[in-house]
């Protein structure tokens, strides 16, 4: 109890203080192991003393002082130094093999002598060198036959820590990645499109970290996702409908690595014919026969050895009504307007009582002729929604557009006209 109370009343007497208990230092650089002391008694004698300890060793003296003076081991005299009453150890150069326990004793004698000692581990750590990132195979793999191995090597460095990155971002063990005990090396297994990126390896231990350049693995993938568009023409679902005439252009792509190798089929009369090659096809109506005609846009990837096909129609339509309202257009317009003004309210008239006493005669004929009809106002912008297209809703729609120009009215006008011949037709 007694010896308690003597020891701590030493301990309070000399302080010794250390900022951290373990160092990390580099090798090859000086390190300083910095150490503060106070005491209150009035001093005779200063004695510091520096012991090195390694794990399953004797501990070693370094140097000490008394007062001013230092008596280094001179094994270590150029090794450390010590510039009392500062009781600071400066160890320089830093080695491997300097790594271990740090022991500081410091001694006062005055009316007595008091003691004070601390523990200072010190971690020595080669810096990293860049890595360099290796892809195995090299030349590029077909998505779910190859593996792909990363290989990330690093010329110096202790203590080394590895971690992969994806597109910037930490790269996380799966299913499909896998890595080698210490990180090293990660194997993708099956690979896939979606392991496309840019990989890097960050080496890193605690006095350093660098990461290396990135690496882009080589992935055949495809063809994904084929489909044909093309500049002009209406298309509905796989129909394209275009005007006779018309040259249209179809473009024929999908997503692959290598590109794809194209090739246009037509098929025809129970018969299938290569017509071109390449992504491109160019159509020109006026040289089709037939109004229907199917085509087909084959994509091969000759890598993967895998190919896609898509089929489409190509509908051409006839221009006999266009032809008409061109011929309208051109002619003496105020004449035109009045005589046809003049036969649309007789024809109107005579349609309004003859619809009382027929009404359902001559219906197959206007569905038929209406078809082009239909083709003719799309072209002018004008919606016809339902099947049966009454006069008045016409003459609404005409009312409407009246603002337009005249070609545009005329037109209408035209178009009103014919729809009163169907009706007045009567078979
Ligand atoms: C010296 O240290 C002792 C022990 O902590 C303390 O009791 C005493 O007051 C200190 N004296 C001075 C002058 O600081
Ligand atoms: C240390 O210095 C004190 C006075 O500052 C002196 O009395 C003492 O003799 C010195 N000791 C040595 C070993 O030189
Ligand atoms: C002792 O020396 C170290 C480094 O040489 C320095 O950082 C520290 O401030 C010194 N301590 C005193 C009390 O002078
Ligand atoms: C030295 O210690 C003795 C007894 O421990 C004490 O009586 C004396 O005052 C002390 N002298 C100084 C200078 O501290
Ligand atoms: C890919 O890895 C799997 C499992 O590790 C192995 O069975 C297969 O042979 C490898 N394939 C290639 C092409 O290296
Ligand atoms: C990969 O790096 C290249 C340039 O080094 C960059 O153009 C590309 O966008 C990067 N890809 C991703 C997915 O970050
Ligand atoms: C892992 O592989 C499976 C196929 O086995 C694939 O469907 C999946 O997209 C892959 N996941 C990642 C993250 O690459
Ligand atoms: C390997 O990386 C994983 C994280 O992806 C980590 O949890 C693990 O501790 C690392 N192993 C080594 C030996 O560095
Ligand atoms: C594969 O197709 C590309 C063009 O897409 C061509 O350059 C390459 O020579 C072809 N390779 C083989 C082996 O046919
Ligand atoms: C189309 O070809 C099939 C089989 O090749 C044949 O049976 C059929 O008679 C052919 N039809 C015409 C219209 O040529």
């Amino acid at each position: 109890m007694w010896l308690k109370i003597f020891l701590s009343c030493i301990c309070s007497a000399l302080k010794l203080t250390v900022p951290s208990h373990t160092i990390h230092g580099i090798a090859g650089q000086p390190l300083h192991l910095t150490v503060d002391y106070n005491f209150n008694a009035t001093a005779s004698e200063i004695q510091i003393i520096w012991l090195f300890e390694r794990p399953q060793s004797n501990p070693k003296y370094l140097l000490g002082s008394v007062n001013q003076t230092v008596v280094p081991d001179l094994e270590y005299q150029h090794k450390f130094t010590l510039m009392p009453p500062n009781a600071s150890l400066m160890i320089n150069p830093l080695r491997i093999s300097d790594e271990g326990n740090y022991i500081v004793k410091v001694n006062v004698r005055g009316n007595g002598t008091i003691a004070a000692s601390q523990k200072i581990q010190v971690a020595v750590d080669v810096p990293v060198t860049k890595p360099i990132v290796h892809s195995e195979p090299s030349s590029g793999v077909v998505e779910y036959v190859g593996n792909i191995t990363l290989k990330c090597t690093v010329e110096k460095g202790t203590r080394v820590i590895y971690q992969w990155m994806k597109n910037g971002k930490p790269l996380h063990a799966s299913p499909n990645y896998t890595f080698s005990s210490n990180n090293a090396t990660v194997l993708i297994v099956p690979v896939v499109k979606e392991d496309i990126g840019n990989y890097s390896c960050v080496v890193s231990n605690r006095v350093s970290a660098l990461e290396s350049e990135i690496i882009a693995p080589t992935i055949y993938y495809g063809p994904y996702g084929l489909r044909v568009k093309s500049d002009k023409g209406l298309n509905i679902g796989a129909v394209f409908t275009v005007d006779m005439g018309e040259v249209i252009l179809f473009d024929c792509s999908a997503d692959s690595n290598p590109p794809n190798t194209y090739l246009w089929i037509q098929r025809a009369d129970n018969t299938t014919q290569v017509i071109k090659y390449g992504p491109h096809l160019e159509v020109v109506s006026d040289k089709v026969a037939q109004k229907t005609i199917d085509y087909m846009c084959c994509a091969f990837n000759n890598v993967t050895g895998k190919r896609d096909e898509t089929h489409f129609t190509v509908v051409v339509t006839s221009v006999g009504l266009e032809k008409l309202a061109q011929k309208g257009k051109s002619l003496s317009s105020l004449a035109v307007i009045t005589g046809i003004s003049l036969f649309l309210i007789l024809a109107m008239a005579f349609l309004f009582i003859w619809k009382r006493y027929q009404p359902h005669k001559g219906q197959k004929l206007i569905t038929e002729r209406r078809r082009h009809f239909q083709v003719m106002l799309i072209k002018r912008n004008v919606s016809i929604r339902s099947k049966s297209i009454p006069a008045k809703k016409l003459a609404s729609a005409h009312t409407k557009r009246k603002k337009e120009r005249k070609g545009s009215v005329l037109l209408t006008w035209v178009a009103h006209l014919n729809v009163s011949l169907l009706k007045i037709e009567p078979k």
